[in-house]
């Protein structure tokens, strides 16, 4: 995201659709239209953040003005926070399947079955059915969160309970980092954590677990904005897939899989190579 050819990409859309909208007397109710109107406001000024209530920093010089870069900027951020983390969740998702083929298989029935009840058309409704692909891809987002870690500012003096059972004091300004993947692979929520199991998620697993121990698409008011539309569009990619192919392991699958320390994302080091094997058996 960060070469001049992608800024270009993304500078070239933005004017366009910026261009049209004003020239035809456009306007939606979309984030850019939020980001447009931004713009002509002029500043993001000192209006109390309904969210939370706290005072917004004023945006009064000329430098902090809202400008055509800031909505490059806004746009490629929503690009990269939508498109990274689906096509991570949805290569792992394949990889926990083609190295566990007792799960796959089950994947597999599920999607057969719930298609054939549906005419084969992978709607909305059909996705929802498919309980158990969403247990199999809750389990690939625990061991392989594409996010990893969330980085917070703290804005509220805060005691943080510490394990030995005393507090420790964070002040305003320290930077927080939420370590999710070492939080998905604690055995005090998941024992024996380096082992897939779908039935983690099980309703009744579920519930027996503090609410902050999985949080793949963090939490709070500013979790995923996308969370609902990225599991819905990585099952569908899913289930397409599994549906057509039936995925194996060859001898460049990692196994295990090597995080990437280059990646600012949770990545495999070397990549995720299957084999994809067309079904004949439909
Ligand atoms: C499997 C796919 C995805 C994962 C694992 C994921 C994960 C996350 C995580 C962990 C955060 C940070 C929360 C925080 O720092 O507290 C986040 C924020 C965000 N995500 Fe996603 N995300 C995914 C897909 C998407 C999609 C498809 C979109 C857009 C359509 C999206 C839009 C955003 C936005 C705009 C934010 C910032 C929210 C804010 O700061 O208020 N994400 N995501």
């Amino acid at each position: 995201l960060g070469t001049p050819r992608v800024y270009k990409f993304f500078q070239r859309i933005i004017t366009e659709v910026i261009t049209y909208r004003e020239k035809n007397n456009v306007s939606r109710a979309d984030y850019l239209q939020h980001l447009i109107n931004l713009k002509k406001k002029g500043s993001i000024d000192a209006d109390k953040d309904i969210s939370n209530g706290h005072e917004h920093r004023e945006f009064d010089s000329e430098q902090n003005r809202f400008t055509d870069v800031d909505i490059y900027a806004q746009a490629s951020t929503f690009f990269a926070d939508g498109y990274e983390t689906s096509s991570g969740a949805m290569a792992f998702g394949l990889y926990c399947l083609a190295v566990n083929p007792d799960v796959q298989a089950k994947v597999r029935d599920e999607v057969d079955s719930v298609l054939k009840k549906h005419d084969g058309q992978l709607t909305f409704d059909a996705i929802q059915e498919m309980t158990y692909l969403d247990m199999a891809l809750s389990e690939a987002l625990r061991m392989y969160p594409p996010a990893m870690a969330m980085i917070k500012l703290c804005t509220k003096p805060f005691k943080l309970p510490t394990p030995s059972g005393g507090t420790y004091e964070v002040e305003v300004g320290t930077p927080v980092v939420l370590p999710l993947y070492a939080i998905h692979c604690d055995p005090q929520h998941f024992p024996d954590p380096k082992r897939y199991d779908p039935e983690r998620f099980s309703e009744g697993n579920k519930q027996s677990r503090h609410r902050y121990s999985y949080l793949p698409f963090g939490e709070g008011p500013r979790m995923c904005l996308g969370f609902r539309f990225a599991l819905m569009q990585v099952k569908a990619g899913i289930a397409t897939v599994i549906n057509r192919f039936r995925l194996l392991p060859n001898k460049r699958t990692p196994v295990p899989v090597k995080p990437d320390p280059n990646y600012f994302m949770f990545a495999a080091k070397g990549g995720l190579w299957l084999d994809f094997e067309k079904r004949t058996d439909k």
